[in-house]
């Protein structure tokens, strides 16, 4: 599994220098997707102190519009990194990072990684030349997946499909909910009716939440299809960027939610495999 992620600008690992232990990485989604990218990032950082940010508050952002999003993401991020002081900001989801990337970049002061659809790793896996693209409907008609297209898959055929059934069924399966089969039956007979889709060999998973239902997709979509998705990339990108530096961890890891109100109990276990031990408001 491969993935395309986006280095930070010349400078910024420059400004890593004199970083405090005890500063988290922090990783930020519109949900619970971002855990896809964090199970990743524990296993090349064991020793770093993570802080996991959903913002449940706006969730799902795949159905909102790009102004929206970018709102969202730059407010959030810049009241995070003032408040939680992190080393590194992980944006684990496509939505916000093919969206707001540029200017999140631009306005903070801290290295960002950013989580863009593995198109490039999928070109080099297909063999048949039709990949199938799943993510939100807001990240298929992004002019950045456009490009990364171009770039690396102008000799396949793309075929895309906006699935925001996705992102529901793998938020209930967290909460310990029996994931709603018709979505994702829904979801593989959407891009296999597309021209040439009965060709799709292999499916990019351009959202982070999908992994999370990967099981369930793949008996949707049968043996002869592979999936890929950034979460390893990212991770190795978050080591490179953060290489050298101590890591302390002072108390267990924190998951951050935005919005009021109890939080199902189911999560509290599942993030406790995540190794988050202390769920707090945002
Ligand atoms: N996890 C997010 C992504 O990678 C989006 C889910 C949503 O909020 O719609 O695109």
């Amino acid at each position: 599994m491969a993935s395309d992620t986006q280095s930070v600008p010349q400078g910024a690992a420059t400004r890593l220098a004199g970083i405090d232990a005890t500063a988290p990485i922090l990783l930020f989604d519109s949900g619970v997707g971002g855990l896809t990218v964090l199970e990743e990032v524990r296993k090349a950082l064991p020793d770093a102190p993570i802080i996991y940010a959903a913002d449940t508050a706006g969730l799902p952002y795949g159905t909102k519009t790009e102004a929206q999003i970018a709102a969202r993401v730059a407010g959030l991020l810049g009241r995070m990194t003032e408040r939680l002081r992190p080393r590194l900001v992980c944006i684990a989801c496509n939505t916000a990072s093919t969206i707001a990337l540029g200017m999140v970049r631009e306005v903070l002061e801290v290295p960002i990684v950013g989580t863009v659809p593995a198109i490039k790793p999928a070109a080099a896996m297909t063999k048949t030349g039709v990949i199938g693209l799943l993510g939100t409907e807001a990240t298929i008609r992004q002019a950045y997946v456009d490009r990364l297209e171009h770039e690396f898959a102008a000799d396949k055929r793309l075929l895309r499909y906006g699935a925001p059934g996705l992102v529901e069924a793998a938020e209930a399966k967290l909460r310990g909910e029996p994931v709603d089969p018709a979505l994702i039956r829904h979801a593989a007979e959407a891009l296999r009716a597309q021209s040439e889709g009965e060709r799709i060999d292999t499916v990019v998973l351009a959202c982070t939440h999908f992994p999370l239902v990967e099981a369930e997709l793949a008996e949707a979509f049968g043996p002869d299809v592979r999936f890929v998705h950034g979460a390893q990339g990212i991770a190795r990108q978050v080591a490179r960027l953060t290489a050298g530096q101590e890591y302390s961890r002072q108390g267990p890891d924190l998951a951050l939610f935005t919005g009021q109100g109890e939080l199902p109990g189911a999560y509290a276990e599942k993030l406790a495999h995540y190794g988050l031990m202390r769920i707090e408001r945002f």
